[in-house]
């Protein structure tokens, strides 16, 4: 899958980008001028590359993302405000723009991950349902829609097939109950974990639905 995949590179890509750029600030910070010259040449093809990976798997992952909030906007911002910081600083040698730079890089991976978390956070029901199962008019399955729609249908989509945030197609998905279920409580990719999110009779009635959207 396209999304996964650009996930996975962008994620290789960011983490090589920091690793330059924090041995250009210590080259800096040591007051090895020659040697960040040095580095900084030797480094340049590669870093092209690597800025061109990122700039093309981010924009892919941003047009496909299931919920565009505050905190991808906040990351956004300092991405963009990083790359021309960290630009500045090692050229004209400010020390103090090339550290604000990787500060504001390993915030944004912050807030990706706080992203991550807030995604699989239990959200309010969207619609009315008996979610006692002792009650007599108990129904599994409106259990199961309900819980579904509040908590998964922003990547699913309320019939499974939306595939937002690289989700699969769960019309299409083959996989036994007791994989449903792991996968619901430990993620998987840019599949929120959400242990302890819920009780027994709530992961029944998800992995009751997820099932029921087999073809
Ligand atoms: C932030 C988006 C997102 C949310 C929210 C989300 N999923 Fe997923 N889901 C994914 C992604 C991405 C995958 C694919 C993971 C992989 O295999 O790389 C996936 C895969 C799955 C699979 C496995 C399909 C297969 O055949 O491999 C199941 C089952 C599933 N999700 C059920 C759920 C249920 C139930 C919920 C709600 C409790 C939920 N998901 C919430 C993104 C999401």
């Amino acid at each position: 899958m396209l999304f996964i995949a650009s996930f996975h590179t962008h994620k290789l890509v960011v983490l090589l980008f920091v690793a330059i750029y924090l041995i250009k600030t210590i080259l800096l910070l040591v007051g090895s001028d020659n040697g960040l010259d040095k580095f900084s040449k030797f480094i340049k093809i590669p870093e092209m590359i690597i800025s061109l990976l990122f700039l093309l798997t981010g924009g892919y992952l941003l047009m496909n993302i299931a919920e565009f909030d505050f905190l991808l906007i906040l990351k956004l911002v300092f991405v963009l405000a990083a790359i021309p910081i960290a630009v500045i600083g090692f050229k004209k040698k400010k020390k103090l723009f090339a550290v604000i730079s990787i500060f504001l890089i390993i915030g944004a991976y912050g807030l990706a991950e706080v992203h991550k978390a807030k995604m699989g956070k239990r959200q309010a029901f969207t619609e009315e349902v008996i979610t006692n199962p002792e009650a007599q008019n108990y129904i599994l399955a409106l259990h199961g829609k309900a819980l579904f729609s509040a908590q998964c249908a922003v990547c699913h989509g309320n019939d499974g097939t939306a595939g937002l945030s690289g989700a699969k197609d769960l019309r299409k998905s083959q996989k036994p109950s007791k994989e449903i279920e792991a996968i619901i409580i430990s993620g998987k990719n840019t599949m929120p974990k959400m242990e302890g999110k819920f009780n027994d009779q709530e992961l029944k009635a998800l992995v009751n639905y997820v099932n029921s959207l087999k073809k």
